[in-house]
């Protein structure tokens, strides 16, 4: 009898993960940057492949035993080279921000000139803020949204032609509009900057054919493998071929230790589900349902930050609907009621990021679930009753309820997880 046998099981996270499955699956989840995993990716991550030892790379391993774990790291490598067309890929990012500052360990020296969208404009923590480890190793400057809330590309060419960056960071994680890469590249190439395009948000729709696909433009392009591409948690970069050598040094030994092989197998199962034609389907849908749900939600009174979206999420802001309400309480309020979502600072907005006055919605859950056009209308009837009612807990409980009837008509695992 091996010594782990279910002899004393712990029933206590057993029954708490549990609840974490019925959660998820009788409430709305409208996180944007969340989505369902499919049953493989899970048995992949659940898998023996998390015994497993593997510094280093494939062929060139620090430890024995890793013939099956070099098979499944080449694959998950030509997986995801083949679906973005790179020249190199490595997959051992723990995570979107690791990949982040393993490709400045790569590409650039401490004290170095940078160029990033601000967070409270859309950008990620490891754009350059000043609490992250980028913003304090690196010298960011920050660039930011304009006229009509959108990225202000001629700002931002003034900036990097005042600054002379090494690198311009392009990518987003509350932008709710369309990101070309050819103005960026051409800013990186008028200053002789490099170009990292992080798509941790975007990575499932420029897969699916959704969005432009930055890699021919790029130095470096980071991604996360859990939100729209809809894989495990993780991160993933791809690069040119000149910078191959310099990225895996700076991933291992630079950041990391072991890789995590069963987060690198179901990566590896996530870029082939992502090849498959109905991930294309998927995707677009994705588009299709955030904008009907902006519409939606403009026709109940809410302000669409930007006008609205072009991608799967959308940054609402509630002032016009309720001068009152704050991000805060909506999420709190939404959570009563069956719906998770996030507070979210609209541009230049005079509340806190921890009050802000706006959310972020978005849907690629829903989507992955099957809902369509013909159920965002309702969705954001719901988010507006529950909001309307926040005060009345008989009404939170009412919308509660048609929220689990609706997600009971869209099960995300209908043969359980
Ligand atoms: C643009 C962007 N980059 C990086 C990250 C970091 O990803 P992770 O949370 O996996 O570290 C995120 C996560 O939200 C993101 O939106």
């Amino acid at each position: 009898m091996p010594f782990h046998s279910d002899t004393h099981p712990d029933t206590e996270v057993e029954a708490l993960i549990h609840r974490e499955f019925e959660r998820q699956t009788t409430g709305l989840q409208l996180i944007a940057s969340e989505n369902f995993t499919s049953p493989a990716v899970m048995r992949a991550t659940g898998s023996v492949l998390t015994n497993k030892y593997s510094e280093g790379y494939p062929g060139k391993r620090y430890y024995g035993g890793n013939a099956v774990v070099d098979d499944i790291e080449s694959i998950a490598i030509e997986r995801v080279k083949a679906l973005f067309g790179a020249e190199h890929a490595n997959v051992q990012p723990h995570s979107g921000a690791n990949a982040n500052m393993c490709v400045y360990q790569a590409l650039l020296s401490p004290g170095d000139t940078v160029l990033g969208l601000s967070l409270d404009h859309g950008g990620h923590l490891t754009h350059g803020s000043p609490v992250n480890t980028s913003g304090i190793l690196y010298h960011f400057v920050s660039y930011g949204v304009g006229g009509e809330e959108r990225i202000d590309l001629d700002a931002m060419r003034d900036l990097a032609l005042e600054h002379r960056p090494k690198m311009i960071v392009a990518g987003t994680t509350s932008y709710p509009r369309r990101l070309d890469p050819e103005p960026f590249r051409a800013v990186a190439d008028e200053v002789g900057a490099m170009l990292m395009f992080d798509i941790a948000h975007l990575a499932g729709l420029v897969a699916g054919g959704a969005h432009p696909n930055p890699v021919p433009y790029s130095d470096v392009v980071t991604f996360t493998t859990h939100k729209t591409l809809r894989g495990p948690r993780g991160g993933c970069i791809l690069s040119t071929a000149e910078h191959a050598k310099a990225i895996d040094k700076a991933v291992f030994p630079g950041w990391q230790g072991g890789p995590l092989e069963n987060a690198i197998a179901g990566k590896a199962i996530a870029f082939y589900e992502a090849s498959q034609p109905s991930f294309g389907e998927y995707a677009h849908q994705i588009v299709a349902n955030a904008s009907a749900l902006a519409a939606a939600l403009a026709g109940e009174g809410f302000r669409l930050v930007s006008g609205g979206t072009d991608n799967h999420l959308m940054v609402v802001d509630l002032r016009p609907f309720d001068e009152e309400l704050t991000g805060k309480v909506a999420q709190s309020s939404l959570d009563e009621a069956g719906i998770t979502l996030n507070k979210n600072t609209v541009p230049d907005d005079p509340r806190s990021p921890f009050v802000t006055s706006g959310v972020r919605i978005g849907t690629p859950s829903v989507t992955t679930q099957g809902m369509t056009e013909t159920e965002m209308p309702v969705v954001a009837a719901l988010i507006a009753r529950a909001l309307r009612g926040r005060d009345e807990p008989e009404t939170l409980a009412l919308v509660r309820k048609e929220v689990a009837d609706l997600c009971a008509r869209f099960p995300a695992y209908p043969d359980g997880a």
